[in-house]
């Protein structure tokens, strides 16, 4: 498992993290024994990286995070929240000091720490990126010690760029797949020229790229795969990565043929990612054990050849960008 600072604060990552979205809600059942085995796996698998937010089964996956951590004992891996999904609704005036520090008194009280190791505003609506007393609030967060650092999960590349002219800011959580290119176009140089963490996030497109998904797989209802599909929850982005279904059927196949022998798509995927210097730490979800190891093998595997680099960005602009490019 290869390793990496974690921008300008002292933690060091493995470059595969854990996505914890899975095991909280919204992925159709996923039972606590599962939930508890695929984090156990990652950790196993030398993961020193685990993403999660308050509003994740409203709090289920922070709190099955800290039974695993407790459990285990040893050395921690860096935990990363969210908060701002908790207000209701959902504006730039409730991202107030007040209602900041009342989610993450109850992230510490359900991860079961004294301090956030890294707090992200969890996609907030563009206007907070325009409210410096929003990020004062969050400097006045981290002087009182109840967080370590905060950082920005974003949905487009232009609130990427607004969020880190905020000299706190030390990471940015970001979409960046191989059917979402459009980041390592001048957000990577940035971030790069400020050293901000850049967290890779839906990086297997909600397991399209895994290349195991089909016209006739079926979701659960309270599935986002199902549910959100044109965005009737949240940001349509966040489902898929915002590919419409068919086109990216289309387009995994064609990615299938760039495979090297004996990779799975899933790691391929992820290594495609890891090819950006930028990266920090991509995040996949897993359900279960096999996929957290799965993803975690992803580390090891070699480079891509810049054959196999262009003919997958060949595949994105042809078939993917005219759908993705210019919205986010
Ligand atoms: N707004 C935000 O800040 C935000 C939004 C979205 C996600 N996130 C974070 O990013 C993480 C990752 O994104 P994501 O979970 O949306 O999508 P993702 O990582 O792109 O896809 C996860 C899905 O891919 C499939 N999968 C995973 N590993 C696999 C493997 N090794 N082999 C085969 N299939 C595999 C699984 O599908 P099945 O369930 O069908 O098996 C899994 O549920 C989340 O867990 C969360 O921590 C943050």
């Amino acid at each position: 498992m290869r390793t990496h600072a974690f921008g300008k604060t002292p933690f060091i990552v493995s470059d595969i993290g854990f996505g914890a979205w899975q095991i909280g809600g919204s992925w159709g059942d996923v039972s606590e024994a599962d939930g508890r085995a695929a984090l156990n796996a990652a950790l196993d698998a030398g993961i020193t990286f685990v993403d999660t937010a308050d509003v994740y089964g409203d709090g289920r996956s922070e709190k099955i995070i800290a039974d695993v951590l407790k459990s285990r004992g040893g050395t921690r891996p860096m935990v990363a929240t969210k908060a701002g999904r908790r207000l209701n609704p959902h504006v730039a005036e409730g991202y107030t000091r007040a209602n900041l520090e009342s989610f993450v008194d109850r992230s510490l009280t359900n991860l079961g720490v004294d301090s956030l190791d890294l707090v992200q505003l969890h996609c907030p609506p563009t206007e907070v990126f325009y409210r410096p007393e929003t990020f004062e609030a969050l400097d006045g967060l981290q002087q009182s010690g109840k967080i370590k650092g905060y950082g920005v999960s974003v949905e487009k590349v232009e609130e990427a760029l607004k969020a880190i002219e905020f000299p706190g800011v030390v990471s940015i959580q970001i979409i960046y797949n191989l059917f979402r290119q459009r980041p390592a176009d001048l957000f990577f140089q940035e971030a790069r020229r400020r050293n901000i963490a850049v967290i890779a996030r839906v990086p297997l497109a909600s397991g399209l790229l895994s290349g195991k998904i089909t016209g006739d797989t079926h979701f659960a209802s309270d599935d986002h795969r199902q549910f959100n599909r044109n965005g009737e929850a949240f940001d349509v982005g966040e489902t898929f990565a915002g590919v419409p279904f068919e086109v990216g059927l289309q387009a995994v196949e064609e990615i299938r043929t760039l495979l090297p022998e004996g990779t799975a798509m899933a790691a391929f995927a992820l290594r495609w990612i890891l090819m950006s210097e930028a990266v920090t730490v991509v995040i996949p979800g897993a359900r279960n054990a096999a996929q957290a190891q799965g993803n975690a093998a992803a580390s090891d595997l070699a480079s891509l050849s810049a054959e196999v680099m262009a003919a997958a960005r060949d595949v994105y602009t042809r078939l993917i960008a005219p759908h993705v490019h210019q919205r986010w």
